[in-house]
């Protein structure tokens, strides 16, 4: 195979969408409403249905979204917001900028925050009122046993689920459990944009104008500021394409994603690769394809890999814990994060995109196989 097995493939998606694209952006040119206009509002019906919840409010990305989100939800500074390491640094970045008071908590072997260990965070953080779980590659965690910790704990939890629109638990739809949740529609997503947008979904009706005032420098009428907000709008251009030239395929894409990911589980066999596989319960929407692979070996691994044209990630190699930015903000940590550690030392993302071919998949399956440290590269 000459040409690179790619992460992600923007040419090809550009390829399939540009004359809806280019359509789109005339409909908001002949709209003569640039900012907040009838394609924003549209979009956020559909993100709402699809989340199952009452209101969607676009926003400029996601990680404003879990700040904004944290925000109308009452956080006060100082409050603690557990939550997990292994992520985005968007995540933690957004509770420190809400001045929120961060509580990692380790990670179970599928990557995804330990909700077994929220009541130790409860318990040795007092001041723990908020939970940001992330449903992270895609996977969903046990929607059953979130509900359930933040009942018992009295968390107010905003779900990230930048990585995984769609994904189900027993066919419950991640996003529909907290006081509400984040999306990103960062072009990488599942759903990218063609540039930055996110969007809060909540089925609360006094949150839904909270958002929304606060998305728009806290106004609640016209030149009236009731809240100190932000300038964190939807790009009516940005709704439009992702209304009608990327959403009506993101349930094909989504099945191409699981075909591939089907590919993989099933063809995938060489004893120095782990793969984290999802519960029974779990429909993921394959966001990344996570395998891990022991130390000292990632690198070798990724190089074997790159020399034969296939591009691989690693998400993440940092804990937000122990990022220097963090270095003067005060945080709180449950146990030693061995798992998530692991994860940062060994996880590596293979392709999976909607528009790799059979070709390429089968060249992925097949030199994931044919690796063997041992030998050498
Ligand atoms: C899990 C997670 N949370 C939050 C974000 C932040 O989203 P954005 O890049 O749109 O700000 C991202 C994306 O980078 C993410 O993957």
């Amino acid at each position: 195979m000459t040409s690179s097995v790619l992460t992600n493939d923007f040419v090809k998606l550009w390829n399939q969408i540009a004359s809806a694209a280019h359509e789109a952006l005339e409909r908001v040119g002949q709209s003569g409403q640039v900012i907040l206009g009838n394609e924003v509002a549209s979009f956020e019906r559909e993100i709402a249905q699809r989340t199952s919840r009452l209101h969607g409010i676009g926003v400029a990305n996601g990680l404003e979204a879990i700040e904004i989100a944290l925000v109308a939800a009452g956080l006060k500074p100082g409050d603690g917001v557990i939550t997990t390491p292994m992520s985005a640094f968007a995540t933690t970045l957004a509770i420190v900028r809400a001045q929120g008071v961060p509580i990692f908590v380790d990670v179970d072997k599928e990557g995804l925050i330990d909700l077994s260990l929220v009541p130790v965070a409860v318990g040795s953080h007092p001041h723990a009122r908020f939970i940001v779980p992330v449903h992270l590659y895609g996977f969903p965690l046990n929607l059953a046993d979130l509900k359930e910790v933040c009942l018992r704990h009295k968390l107010v939890c905003v779900e990230d689920c930048a990585q995984a629109l769609g994904a189900t638990w027993n066919d419950e739809v991640v996003g529909s459990v907290g006081c509400s949740a984040a999306l990103s529609f960062y072009p990488t997503k599942n759903l990218g944009a063609l540039g930055d947008a996110g969007a809060i979904v909540t089925s609360d009706h006094r949150m839904n104008e909270c958002i929304r005032s606060l998305r728009d420098y806290g106004q609640t009428g016209k030149y009236k500021h009731d809240l100190l907000g932000y300038n964190s709008r939807l790009d009516e251009v940005h709704a439009a394409i992702l209304l009608t030239a990327l959403l009506p395929s993101l349930d094909k894409w989504t099945g191409r994603r699981r075909e591939i990911a089907h590919a993989y589980l099933s063809g995938i066999q060489n004893h120095h690769i782990r793969i984290p596989t999802p519960p029974r319960e779990s429909n993921p929407v394959w966001h990344l394809f996570p395998v891990l692979v022991h130390q000292p070996l990632r690198d070798e691994f990724r190089s074997f890999l790159s020399q034969r044209n296939i591009m691989t990630g690693v998400h993440y190699p940092f804990l937000a814990c122990d990022q220097p930015a963090m270095r003067d903000i005060r945080f709180g940590t449950v146990g030693s994060l061995t798992n998530a550690r692991r994860f940062a030392a060994e996880q590596v993302s293979l392709p999976i995109h909607p528009f790799l071919t059979d070709e390429e998949i089968e060249h992925v399956v097949t030199e994931v196989n044919s690796w063997n440290p041992v030998q050498g590269s």
